[in-house]
């Protein structure tokens, strides 16, 4: 990755003005990189690759190609905004894979995380790269890169970047948020108009639910993730948590326990709730839940969701274990 460096005297964009500045310096200078050409890129629904999708959007209109891998592993309802905003309201030449089977069916018995993180990564290029080559006359390739990206680029977060791209890939690079910070993307996502939660986001890693379905995923196990990392979202939210919690979610490991329900004996997986904060990621303490809200997210979780019988709380601050419960 080419390094960029920061201008010193780079203003911090912290307002909807200054972002219009940039949004208007970035629009002139990719259209003066890009010309007529077509520009081609990963669309997640991540922060920076949506942000990077709508300055492209307006800089460009339809000479973006957008692509939308649906690994199979994203949080409820994450695809569907995609579409929805992206291919909806922003009109964007967006083409969406779903290759939720692909993906499945390759990780099929496979339990080690290592292994696991490997086979979504290496199926997210295969995939990318077969719609890359459908396509004629791509001369560029847009990039969410942001600036930490590339300060840490051969630091701790490299084996993160899963959603990389070959090294063999002949485009030229357009990356118009690369000397920004994380919350100067979302002043920008914002002033763009994209949604608050879409900008908002917490961190979700490349790999997904994958890493949170613990052991080998079966489907029926990740579908009962998806739903109560739903539900616990939905009450973070009504109950004012979700903007004081830096990163919170369920995992669900892959064993059952004998429970009981409408008098019958119920055997099901446990749902972890584990909630904390950060500044860095790279140690994190635990944020207190009111117990009252526990038990309403366990009565809903073991009520709405077929197959979990148990909710847990995951207390372990951040060394000794990691963020994510993998
Ligand atoms: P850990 O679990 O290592 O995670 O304490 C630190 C932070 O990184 C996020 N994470 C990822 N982010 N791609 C990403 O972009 C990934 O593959 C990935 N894996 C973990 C994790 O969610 C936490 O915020």
């Amino acid at each position: 990755m080419e390094k960029a460096v920061r201008p010193p005297k780079m203003e911090r964009i912290t307002t909807k003005a200054l972002a219009d500045v940039f949004i208007e310096k970035q629009i002139k200078e990719i259209r003066k990189q890009v010309g007529d050409k077509k520009v081609l890129l990963a669309l997640s629904g991540g922060v920076d690759s949506s942000v990077v999708a709508a300055l492209l959007i307006k800089a460009i209109g339809k000479q973006l190609i957008c692509v939308h891998v649906n690994h199979g592993l994203m949080r409820k309802g994450e695809s569907e905004q995609v579409i929805e905003v992206f291919g909806r309201e922003l009109g964007a030449n967006l083409i969406y894979v779903d290759a939720t089977d692909r993906f499945l069916d390759l990780l099929e018995g496979v339990s080690e995380p290592e292994k696991k993180r490997k086979i979504i990564g290496g199926e997210f290029i295969k995939v990318f790269d077969e719609e890359a080559s459908k396509l004629e006359g791509i001369s560029f390739l847009a990039q969410g890169t942001i600036y930490p990206d590339i300060l840490e680029s051969d630091g701790v977060k490299a084996h993160h970047n899963v959603g990389g791209l070959p090294d063999d890939v002949q485009f030229e690079l357009v990356e118009p948020v690369k000397l920004l910070f994380k919350d100067e993307v979302r002043v920008v996502g914002e002033a763009l108009g994209l949604p608050h939660n879409m900008v908002y986001r917490q961190p979700f890693p490349g790999p997904g639910l994958g890493v949170r379905c613990l052991g080998a995923i079966t489907r029926d196990r990740l579908h009962a993730l998806r739903e109560a990392d739903a539900i616990l979202r939905e009450e973070f939210d009504k109950n004012g948590l979700a903007g004081k919690v830096w990163q919170y979610f369920i995992a669900v490991p892959d064993f059952k326990s004998v429970g009981v329900k409408d008098g019958k004996r119920y055997e099901g997986w446990a749902a972890i709730i584990r909630a904390v904060n950060t500044t860095d990621a790279m140690t994190a303490t635990i944020e207190e839940i009111p117990y009252p809200l526990i038990h309403h997210i366990t009565d809903r979780i073991t009520c709405e969701v077929a197959g979990i019988n148990r909710v847990m709380v995951d207390v372990t601050p951040k060394p000794v274990g990691t963020i994510e419960f993998e």
